[in-house]
């Protein structure tokens, strides 16, 4: 099968299209013919190498010398074409999407097991708009609603706006949630974060929202650029601060 791998770190032309041998699945897995993968920033930070990760979680996820995963790829959208013998949960043909912690989803075929994150497709999303929410619109959700469980009326600020998670994090705080949204990102994309719904909006090459003095019930700093120390000034007193650096829990490594 084809598959696009990453034998090396380095800048994108380290990856290349090969053929290499189309998985097994074993009793515990699943075996997905994939139709859509997304590469997201963490896949960029594993191809690299950069020493953003650390401890346990770099040595399980990303490798030390050269990558541990060489297929690359967190997230995949597809089609369940074998599932292994104490498999119950799936069944051939059924439509999945899902993300991984380290790699597999640029290949025709990824062995999964089924501990890992896999969900049924909805029937109205296609494969490339399934994949496309993994990465950025499950953690946006998983901060927004379960880590600072926000509420409407609530002043909440999404540093990083315009990325894949903030985009997602704009839409669901301002739509989902009714709340009075403040985006941070770069002049490029001001109109385009203002066009998801924010109400304010801030270049951070020009301002720093943490020295402002406005004040937030929620921050969510979905992009990792800043921390709790700068922004507790800019929280209410009840407020509070989450980042995309805790998010990372339920991805589970499938080797
Ligand atoms: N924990 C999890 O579950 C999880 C999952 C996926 C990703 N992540 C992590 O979350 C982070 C963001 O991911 P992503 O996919 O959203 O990245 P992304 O698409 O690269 O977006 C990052 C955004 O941050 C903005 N930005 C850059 N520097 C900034 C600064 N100093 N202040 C404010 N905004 C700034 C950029 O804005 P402009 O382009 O407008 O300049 C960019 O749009 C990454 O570090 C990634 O590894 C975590």
């Amino acid at each position: 099968m084809k598959a696009i791998v990453c034998e090396k770190f380095g800048t994108a032309d380290v990856l290349e299209l090969k053929d290499i041998e189309k998985p097994i699945p074993k009793d515990n897995e699943v075996l997905i013919r994939n139709y859509a993968s997304a590469m997201q920033a963490l896949d960029i930070t594993f191809r690299s190498g950069r020493k953003v990760l650390s401890g346990v979680f770099r040595i399980v996820a990303t490798g030390i010398r050269k990558p541990r995963k060489k297929v690359v790829g967190l997230d995949f959208s597809g089609e369940v074409v074998a599932v292994g013998r104490k498999v119950t949960q799936f069944n051939e043909g059924d439509q999945v999407y899902g993300g991984t912690m380290n790699g597999g989803a640029c290949a025709e075929y990824m062995r999964l097991p089924i501990n890992n994150r896999i969900a049924i497709k909805p029937k109205n999303m296609s494969f490339q708009e399934a994949v496309a929410v993994v990465g950025g619109a499950i953690p946006a959700l998983a901060a927004l609603k379960d880590k600072a469980q926000i509420q409407g009326g609530q002043k909440v600020l999404i540093n990083g706006a315009s990325g894949g998670i903030g985009t997602f994090a704009v839409q669901i705080a301002k739509k989902v949630y009714d709340t009075e949204v403040t985006g941070v990102c770069g002049t490029s994309n001001i109109d385009m974060v203002k066009d998801l719904g924010s109400d304010y909006v801030i270049d951070y090459t020009k301002e720093d929202f943490t020295k402002n003095g406005q004040i937030y019930d929620v921050i969510f700093d979905a992009v990792g650029k800043n921390n709790f120390s700068n922004c507790k000034n800019s929280l209410s007193q009840k407020g509070i601060y989450v980042t995309v650096d805790f998010l990372i829990p339920d991805y589970i490594d499938y080797n």
